[in-house]
Parts: C-alpha cells; structure tokens; sequence
C-alpha cells in the first residue's frame, strides 16, 4: 500500500505533463516578397477568394496540405497551406486561420508572402509556387549557445539521415517524417522534416539536405529552419505529437523513477522497525510531492518564457530567438561608418586585408577588417563561414559582431579593443614599463586560454595559423583578445590539418614543420605561441634587427642561456626589480622552450600549457634544442642552408 502512494504520484505526475491542452500556435515569421496589389483590385477580390476556400479545405481534408488558385492572369492568385503532418485538422484550421492575419499585418498589400507558425506554413503569391524548390527562407533558434553541440550534432546524425530519407520517401499527399534519438546527457532530441508533397523524392531530399547543413551553425538545442518548400525543426523537448508522428513515445526518455532502497517487510512486533520505515516513507512522499511541485512550477515557467518570446518576437526585437541573417549589415552603413574607408581611420594592416576604425550611427566603436579580393570563396560558402566564427564567443577573442557582403566586397565587423597590440607594449621602451610581472603573467594565461578555447572547445578546432605580438590585442583592462583567428578559413574552406600548399602566417612564429613541408596542425599554434611566451617575457623581438641584419634571434639565444643555467638573464630587466617572481618568470621560459620543440609531438598540447601555467606543482618535461638552432634537421636539403626568409620579418599573409 504504502508503495503505491509514490508510484500514483509519479504517474500523475506524467498526466499532468503530457495532457496540457494545446495551446495556440507559436507565429514564427514572415518573408514577404516585392510586388504590391492595390486596395479593391482584382488580385485582392482572387485572394480573398482563395483564402476563404482554404480556409474551408481544412475543415475537411486530413493530409494537411491544401492548394487553391483564382482568377485569371495577371491577376492569378496561386496559394498552399501546409500544416505539420502530427498536427490534428483543428489546430491545422486555427494555425491557418491565424497566418491570413499575420499575412495581413507583416505584409500588406504584397502579391507574394509566406507566413510560418509552428504549426502549419501559408504560402501565395502570383507565380506558380509549387512544383520547384524554394530554399529563401529563416532560421528560428533559441540562443543557448549550447557547450556540447558537436555531441548532440553527432548523436542526432543518424535521426537526421533517417527522417530526411523517410520524408523524401512519402506519397505525393504527405512527405513527413518525425522520430527522436538519445543525445548527449540524459537529453532526447526530437526532429521533424516536411516537404511541400508535390515534390518529388529527388527534391524534397536536396531541400532537406540545404536545410540539414544548416544546423551545425546554431549550436542551439532548439533550431527551427523554415523554407518555402521544406521545414526542418530539432528540439530537446518535444514539440509533436508523437502517437500520431508513428515513432514510439520516448518512454525511456523520461529519467526512470528513483530507485530509493526499499525497506524490507518488518519483522511484526518490531515497533521500532515500523517507525523508521514509516518515517522513511514520509520523507519520500514529501521529496516526490516537492519534485512534482517543482517539476509543474518549472514547466509552467517554461511555457510562460515561451509565450513571452512570442510577443517578444512579434514586435519585431529579435532577442531570445534570432534569425541569421541578424548579422549580415549593410555594405554602406559600414562603409559610412569607416568614413569611407579613410586612411585616418586605418588601423592596421594585418593579414587577408586592412583593418579600419568605424563608428556606427548610435556611437558604437568597431573595427572593420575588409577583406583582400580573391578568396575564392561563394557567397553562401562565406556566410556559413562567418555564422560559424560569430558563434565562437570567448573573453580572450575579439568578437565577431557581424559582416557585409557586396560583390567581391567583403567585410567583418569585429568589437573595437580599446588598447593597441601587445607588441606596441612589449616592444616598447617606455610602455612596455606597463606591463608588470602579474599584468603580464595574466596576458599569458588569456591567450593560451583563448587558443585553447579555438583548438577545442569550438566545434571547428581552428587552427590560428597566425599567432603573434600583433595579433594579440589588450582591452581597457589589459585582458588579451586574439584576432584574426578563423579568418584563413575564409580564404582556404576546406583544409584543416592537412598539408596545405598555400602557406600563411608569419616567418619567426612558424613552426618549422609548417613553414618548409606545408604540415599544418594545433601544434603549429603552440610553437607560434612559445614563441609569443618567450618575446612577452623577454620583451625582445624573435627577429631583432641590428643595423639592418639579423641578430642572433630569440630562440637561440633563448636556448643558449638556458643550457648555461643563465635562463635568468633572458627575463626583460624592467621585470626584474625587485621582483620576487623569478621563479615563475623561469617557469613561464621552461614552458615557452617546451613549446618550440623541434618535433611536433614533443610539443605540448595547449590544454597542458594552460594546465602548466596554472599550477606549479606540475613537474615539466626537460626541453631540448628548439627548432632552428642548429642548421640540420629540419632543414629539408642538409648541406644547404635554411630557407633565408626564416628569420627575417616577411609577412607572406599579406600577399597571398
Ligand atoms: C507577379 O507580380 C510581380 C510584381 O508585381 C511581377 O513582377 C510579376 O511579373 C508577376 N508575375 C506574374 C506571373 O504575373
Ligand atoms: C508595397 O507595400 C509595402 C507595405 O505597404 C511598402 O512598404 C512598399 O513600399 C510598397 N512597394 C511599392 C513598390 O509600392
Ligand atoms: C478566423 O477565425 C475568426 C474567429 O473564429 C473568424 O472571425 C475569421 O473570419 C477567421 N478568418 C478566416 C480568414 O477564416
Ligand atoms: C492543387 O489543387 C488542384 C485542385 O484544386 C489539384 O487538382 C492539384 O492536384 C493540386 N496540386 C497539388 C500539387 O496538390
Ligand atoms: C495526439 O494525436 C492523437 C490522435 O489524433 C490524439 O488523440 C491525442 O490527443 C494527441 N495528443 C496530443 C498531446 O495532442
């Protein structure tokens, strides 16, 4: 008996989640196309027309998708309704009832508009709309910027290639498909993809497959991709009714009820016994009463937001929910905002382009990289491109905060930092006094943190290629920010740690390997930062000239100091007085050594560096010879002497 009292808790408990009565559609968006009728015209009689029979269509037919036409050219109105294919044929008339209005209020007077609810799409225009594939349309995701979005990527792949072949697959009245699979944690994805049904196996495939590519950009648990011809949406709660969706309810997604250790039947007569069971029940019933009450309270809340956003959303701010081309700013407003692209507002010229100050009209600070001409890249290759790297969000990158494309222009909109470079500090004689033992210390962590963040926490694993003083920029605060990371990807899709033979990057912070045999991988980016670790602490140049010619350069000397047990020589002297810190100065040199390793596997990873650099009980290995001492080795024509440009201060990124 007093089992039971849980169990019908629980059960209720499961009622109460799934028996919410539906509530009214969630309007998503609108895409209303050029091309206006007048008020009274005949294309206003024929649409109304059109829209009173479908409206009358849903009441009826059980497919969910209904097609009218009226009138005669030019004033013909062609228009669809599809609705989700789990959606029952009330919520089907509701949600369509619903679009007419949302098509009158977004697009007025248009010719040619398509409205998307969560439950169903409106679609009509004055040109045949069905029987070709349209892939203009919007993404709706939730912004939860979620850390294991390559997990949930992977673990729904099968889902996706499954629902995109069973969606293809259907009649020409209904190509839907719907299912869920485990993903990471204790998490459920559920998907759904429809296509219009009129077309065919070949074309709601391609459609669904453009949809499909999407989502790795979204590193959302909620992504809605709404086109004209298909719609793809995944979640981690469940937005379909599965009884009629065919797949199975997920039982197993719902956490199996606590295993408490149940008593075991007293022995009679033990009073003592019996009160502590009794208290043992009490306990559990008051914990299952408070999961419940919190579970209801959570979900109520969640639906709450959700409607919330709604409101949010149809008053036009874009702020849980955004779509993607949020980030795509006008040509001209950033180009006005660069005063055309003055040489006053020129900041730099770094790799793949120069770099400009710009103010937008609301006083915003930003800095605009535009681009060298000849990436080779497409248009939509660029975009996904740049979505990708606007996601990647951390204290030690310099923000993406948008793009402009216009022809071969292209540009990228970064956060404006407010201090210069670090090598307009390190370098300096008199700023470099600025930066102190611990400020310095703190720039070494950030950027190690930052490549970190870019090699593994970011689903690409970018490899910088391009790490030095110059790149490496100091806020207010003098935390660091790395830029220019991901910008090669834009020139150069689709390596990634293959050998490359368009090389870029910067002779003296190039891993050897990298710079003579093409080998590019993470531990390219840990030699260019030992090196970085070593100028910082140095406050030298890798490639310091005297009159003209190369000094002996950083590394070496570096190397030469350290197998004399003069490693504290090489500490920048304006470090040194006073400080108590040798010791982690040396450290910080051990672990630069570490990092320059001549081969690539005796480098340690950046995780490790961070680790190093965080605690000083962590034993080092022992560093041998960096690369480029000695004149063999690496050098891939013993006898010859090595590359010239080696050492020199060539910046071969620009040309390329
Ligand atoms: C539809 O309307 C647009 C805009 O008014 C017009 O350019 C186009 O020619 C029309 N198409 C047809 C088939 O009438
Ligand atoms: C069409 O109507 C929309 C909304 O009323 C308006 O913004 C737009 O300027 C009109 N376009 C033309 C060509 O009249
Ligand atoms: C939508 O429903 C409302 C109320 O149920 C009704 O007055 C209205 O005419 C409907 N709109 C259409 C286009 O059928
Ligand atoms: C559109 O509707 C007409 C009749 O109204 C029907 O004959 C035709 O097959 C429909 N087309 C599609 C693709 O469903
Ligand atoms: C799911 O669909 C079935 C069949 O149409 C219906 O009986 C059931 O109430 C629906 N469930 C929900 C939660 O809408």
């Amino acid at each position: 008996m007093l089992k039971i009292i849980p169990k019908s808790i629980l059960l209720l408990c499961f009622h109460l989640l799934t028996l919410i009565p539906p509530t009214k559609s969630r309007f998503l968006d609108t895409r209303c196309d050029d091309g206006n009728y007048t008020a009274n015209s005949n294309y206003q009689i024929n649409l109304n027309s059109v829209i009173s029979s479908l409206a009358s269509a849903t009441t009826t037919a059980t497919n969910g998708f209904f097609n009218r036409s009226a009138g005669q050219p030019p004033d013909t109105v062609n228009a669809f309704v599809l609705c989700r294919g789990d959606v029952d044929p009330d919520t089907c008339r509701r949600c369509v009832n619903d679009s007419f209005d949302m098509a009158e209020r977004y697009c007025p007077y248009r010719k040619r508009a398509t409205v998307w609810y969560d439950d169903c799409m409106l679609r009509f225009s004055n040109e045949t709309i069905l029987g070709s594939v349209d892939t203009n349309g919007r993404v709706i995701y939730t912004q939860d910027n979620l850390q294991n979005a390559d997990e949930l990527y992977q673990a729904m792949r099968p889902l996706i290639d499954r629902l995109k072949t069973e969606a293809a697959g259907g009649d020409s009245r209904r190509k839907f498909a719907s299912g869920d699979t485990p993903g990471p944690g204790f998490m459920t994805v559920y998907g759904v993809m429809q296509c219009t049904p009129e077309l065919s196996e070949d074309e709601c495939y391609n459609c669904l497959e453009s949809a499909v590519n999407q989502i790795p950009i979204y590193r959302s648990s909620d992504v809605r991709i709404l086109y004209p011809s298909c719609i793809l949406r995944y979640s981690s709660s469940r937005f379909f009714n599965a009884t009629v969706a065919l797949s199975p309810p997920p039982t197993e997604a719902l956490a199996p009820p606590p295993r408490l250790p149940l008593p075991s039947p007293p022995p009679p007569d033990n009073r003592n016994n019996k009160t502590i069971i009794i208290t043992v029940v009490t306990i559990t019933i008051i914990f299952m009463i408070l999961c419940l009450v919190f579970f209801c309270i959570f979900t109520r809340r969640k639906r709450k937001l959700g409607m919330n956003s709604n409101l949010v959303h149809e008053q036009g701010e874009v702020d849980e929910i955004s779509t993607a081309k949020s980030l795509q700013i006008s040509f001209d407003v950033i180009k006005a905002s660069t005063g055309n692209f003055s040489e006053n507002n020129k900041l730099g010229d770094g790799g793949f382009g120069v770099v400009y100050k710009g103010k937008l009209e609301n006083g915003k600070e930003i800095a605009v990289k535009r681009l060298s001409r000849g990436s080779g890249q497409g248009e939509q290759e660029f975009v996904n491109e740049v979505l990708l790297l606007a996601r990647l969000q951390h204290r030690n990158l310099v923000r993406l905060l948008g793009f402009s494309l216009e022809g071969s222009e292209r540009l990228l909109m970064y956060e404006f930092v407010q201090n210069a470079s670090l090598d307009k500090f390190i370098f300096h004689p008199a700023r470099r006094m600025i930066l102190n033992w611990e400020r310095r210390y703190k720039i070494i962590a950030g950027i190690a943190r930052g490549v970190l963040y870019l090699h593994e926490d970011s689903r690409l694993k970018i490899i910088h290629r391009d790490l030095k003083a110059s790149n490496v920029l100091l806020d207010a605060e003098m935390i660091p920010k790395i830029a220019d990371f991901g910008t090669a990807r834009l020139f150069t899709p689709e390596e990634s740690q293959a050998n490359t033979f368009r090389i870029v990057g910067t002779y003296g912070y190039m891993a050897p390997e990298y710079a003579l045999y093409g080998q590019l991988s993470v531990k390219s980016d840990v030699y260019s930062f030992g090196v970085l670790l070593l100028e910082i602490i140095t406050g030298r140049n890798n490639h310091t000239l005297q009159n003209g010619a190369v000094i002996e350069d950083l590394l070496s000397h570096a190397w030469k100091c350290w197998r004399n047990g003069r490693a504290a020589s090489l500490i920048d002297p304006t470090l040194k007085d006073g400080s108590n810190s040798i010791r982690d100065m040396i450290r910080c040199i051990h672990i630069g050594l570490l990092c320059v390793q001549e081969d690539a596997s005796d480098r340690p990873t950046m995780a490790s560096v961070v680790l190093m650099l965080g605690s000083s009980s962590i034993t080092l290995a022992v560093p041998s010879e960096p690369a480029f001492v000695t004149q063999t080795g690496t050098n891939p024509n013993p006898g010859k002497p090595l590359p010239k440009g080696y050492t020199s201060t060539t910046t071969i990124s620009n040309n390329l």
